[in-house]
């Protein structure tokens, strides 16, 4: 697969059928990915990796912890602004309805809303679900590294013939996934990722989003 390809072909997908994936396949995934560059290759991400019952028992205590009380926890690193503006407000709500409206959700739905938003932590049925963390002592390019780690991992996948969903969802709900992997007090949970192979009949991998134009997000200078 061209480097383009498997780039282009990418997108989030959010239901996953149960075919497992194979442990040496997550390796090869994530060897691959641990070449993103990283400030002095300081290597900052952990990636915990749970299929199988562990992800089971992670997914039902994170359903059970987001439907009884879902303002328990909070990220511990602020993903969004406190107030919304534009052009990025109106780019978020695109994203929202345009997601219901294949799965034909009203807006107004908010029971329905409610249970698209657990599937996050089913991890869309996949097979495996990826958890990245950094250590807390870390400063902000960390961050930014460990994101090059999960984009990495993302497109490893699609040579791999396999999709995902990168996923903040799982940060609100820290101390769940504590009590579940092996994390110690010093992490950060970034995301979470699910990993598997997509159900192409589901109406929610047909949604395509969309990009705003190269002439709104570049300028060329001298060139
Ligand atoms: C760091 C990160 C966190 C995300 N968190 C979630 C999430 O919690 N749940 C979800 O359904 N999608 C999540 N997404 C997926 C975005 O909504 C998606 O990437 C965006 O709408 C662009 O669509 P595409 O990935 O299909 O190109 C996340 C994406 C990123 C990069």
């Amino acid at each position: 697969m061209h480097v383009d390809d498997a780039i282009t072909s990418r997108r989030s997908v959010r239901r996953f059928l149960p075919t497992p994936v194979e442990r040496e396949v997550v390796e090869h995934i994530l060897r691959v990915a641990s070449r993103a560059p990283s400030g002095s290759n300081i290597q900052p991400w952990k990636v915990h990796v749970v299929t199988g019952t562990v992800l089971e028992r992670l997914s039902t205590a994170l359903i059970a912890a987001a439907d009884s009380s879902p303002d328990t926890e909070q990220p511990e690193y602020t993903y969004y602004p406190r107030e919304w503006f534009e052009p990025y407000l109106s780019r978020r709500r695109a994203c929202g309805f345009g997601l219901y409206d294949k799965l034909g959700i009203a807006r107004g739905d908010k029971p329905a809303r409610h249970r698209q938003m657990l599937r996050n932590f089913l991890f869309f049925d996949a097979p495996v679900g990826l958890i990245v963390t950094i250590d807390r002592r870390l400063e902000t390019g960390s961050y930014m590294d460990a994101a090059m780690l999960v984009q990495n991992i993302l497109v490893s996948a699609r040579g791999q013939g396999l999709h995902t969903c990168a996923q903040a969802a799982f940060a609100g709900y820290h101390g769940v996934v504590r009590q579940h992997l092996p994390m110690t007090d010093d992490e950060i949970l970034l995301c979470g990722i699910s990993l598997g192979y997509e159900d192409p009949n589901a109406a929610e991998n047909h949604f395509v989003t969309e990009r705003v134009p190269l002439s709104e997000f570049t300028t060329f200078s001298g060139y």
